[in-house]
């Protein structure tokens, strides 16, 4: 579904992402961990068509978007959820999502469709329908970000840290229906820095590291790995099975 390919990015002489690769499967769960200012919002911002590579290539469903507009990507269906949620706070919580759907808005059978399907994955979105976008919990904020995103009806989408300054309740709810998403042919790049909760859903992942990947394998490779254990899990961590 994506596929990068020595990807290089930055911000004018700033070189941050330096020779990357990485892909990710139709219906596959994928996380990209690493710390701060390793680059993955520069990862996501670059495959979503925000930031224009300085080299290297961007598949998305077999077409070259490197360099492409962000309309044209959300129209080939790739869709990013950004980092800090970025709703429209003084709109209500449907007009947010409305909003999301606006290549389809003539098509009000399918926006109607969009908004049943985001409904069913999240009720609470339902039921405060008409709240202020800007007056809900962190957690429902987020919800709404990735229900925005899912309007667009996309085959793909990119999160950007969705377990930001979330408790850890809010967490598990927003990545138990993370994990729902390839069921409904959707498939999922998460960029994080909450190990635990995205390795039980992911299947594979990457770290990255001052812009450049040091490690893949399946979640139980990594679960596993020592260096990601110390960083990101944990010394005392203990997989489910353990
Ligand atoms: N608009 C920008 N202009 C200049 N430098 C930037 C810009 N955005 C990011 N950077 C720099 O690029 C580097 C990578 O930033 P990036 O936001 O991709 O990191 P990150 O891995 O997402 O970090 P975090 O976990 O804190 O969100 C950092 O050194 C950052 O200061
Ligand atoms: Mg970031």
């Amino acid at each position: 579904m994506l596929r990068v390919t020595n990807l290089e990015a930055g911000y004018g002489k700033l070189r941050v992402l330096k020779n990357v690769s990485l892909h990710v499967g139709s219906g596959e769960i994928v996380i990209l961990l690493g710390a701060n200012g390793s680059g993955k919002s520069t990862l996501l911002k670059t495959a979503s068509g925000i930031l224009r590579p300085q080299g290297g290539r961007v598949l998305f469903d077999r077409q070259d978007i490197a360099g492409a507009a962000m309309e044209r990507i959300v129209e080939l269906g790739c869709v990013l959820v950004p980092e800090g949620r970025q709703l429209f706070n003084p709109l209500s919580v449907r007009e947010n999502l409305l909003l999301g759907a606006y290549l389809h808005a003539r098509r009000s059978d399918r926006v109607r469709e969009s908004l049943e399907e985001v409904f069913s994955l999240f009720p609470r979105l339902a039921e405060r329908q008409a709240q202020l976008a800007g007056t809900l919990s962190g957690g429902e904020q987020q919800m709404l970000a990735i229900g925005r995103a899912l309007m667009a009806r996309p085959k793909m989408i990119m999160m950007d840290e969705p377990s930001m300054g979330l408790a850890p309740m809010a967490v598990d709810k927003i990545f138990q229906t993370l994990a729902q998403l390839p069921a409904r042919g959707i498939t999922v790049l998460l960029v994080e820095q909450n190990a635990r909760a995205s390795l039980a859903i992911a299947s594979r992942g990457y770290v990255l590291e001052t812009g450049q990947i040091v490690l893949e394998g399946s979640s139980l490779e990594l679960m596993d790995n020592h260096d990601v254990r110390r960083a990101y899990l944990g010394k005392d961590y203990k997989r489910i099975e353990e």
